[in-house]
């Protein structure tokens, strides 16, 4: 629907889409799409129905059939509450895996364009202003130095209880944003017209403020 008012918010992990596409889905009334919770819940499944993450077929399937649901931001798989389990770093690490093969991108797009229901919607992600909703009103890529990225990581893990080393984690995301840059179906680019917001040196709300800012303008 060409009328429903529609923000996207792409970048890489860590740089705090979830957190400002959150904030910002709440000042405005809109609803709000986790697009990675979807590749995080098929990743999930896979993992635990011993599927091979390289059977693009076998992922696709269950990408295709994924038994989820969405409701008080709760995220349930085949009614079990799954929310906790797929911030798990290794499920996004086998969730950036999966979100290569373009059989899993094509089983979870009429998904994500379900989600497009009035008054609004936030969407967040990697390909939300690229691929799934190209004719969005406001585009913006959110992005971060690998560096402060880290250390939200690190900062997020330890505050809630798990051990993290910086090392490691400056590592995974160079591959994360490796494999999401390079691969050849919806690779992580900013959208043409999206306006370019680096939080390196910027708290949360101040970048909530800016995107509700841009939002005004149009
Ligand atoms: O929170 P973080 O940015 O680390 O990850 P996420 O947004 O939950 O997404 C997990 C993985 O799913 C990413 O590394 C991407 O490879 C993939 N993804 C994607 O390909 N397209 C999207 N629209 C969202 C996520
Ligand atoms: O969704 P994505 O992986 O891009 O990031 P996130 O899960 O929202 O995590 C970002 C973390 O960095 C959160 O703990 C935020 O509180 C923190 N943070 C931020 O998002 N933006 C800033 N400008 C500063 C900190």
């Amino acid at each position: 629907n060409p009328h429903i008012p529609v923000i996207t918010i792409d970048g890489p992990t860590a740089s705090g889409k979830g957190t400002v596409a959150a904030r910002v889905a709440d000042r405005l009334g809109y609803h709000l799409l986790d697009s990675g919770a979807l590749y995080r819940l098929t990743a999930l499944s896979a993992m635990r129905a011993g599927v091979a993450l390289d059977d693009e077929q076998a992922v696709a399937q269950l990408a295709e059939h994924l038994p989820a649901s969405f409701a008080n931001g709760g995220i349930l798989l085949a009614s079990e509450e799954v929310g906790e389990a797929i911030r798990a770093e290794e499920v996004g690490n086998c969730a950036s895996k999966i979100a290569a093969f373009p059989r899993v991108r094509q089983a979870l797009y009429a998904l994500q364009l379900g989600f497009c229901k009035a008054p609004g919607l936030v969407a967040d992600g990697r390909d939300m202003g690229t691929v799934i909703f190209p004719n969005a009103r406001l585009k913006v890529f959110l992005t971060a130095s690998v560096e402060a990225r880290a250390e939200r990581r690190y900062k997020q893990l330890i505050g809630k209880g798990i051990s993290a080393n910086m090392d490691d984690l400056l590592a995974d995301l160079q591959a994360r944003d490796e494999r999401d840059t390079h691969r050849t179906v919806a690779p992580l680019v900013a959208a043409e017209g999206a306006y370019i917001l680096d939080t390196s040196d910027m708290t949360v709300d101040e970048a909530v403020e800016q995107v509700l800012h841009w939002h005004t303008l149009l």
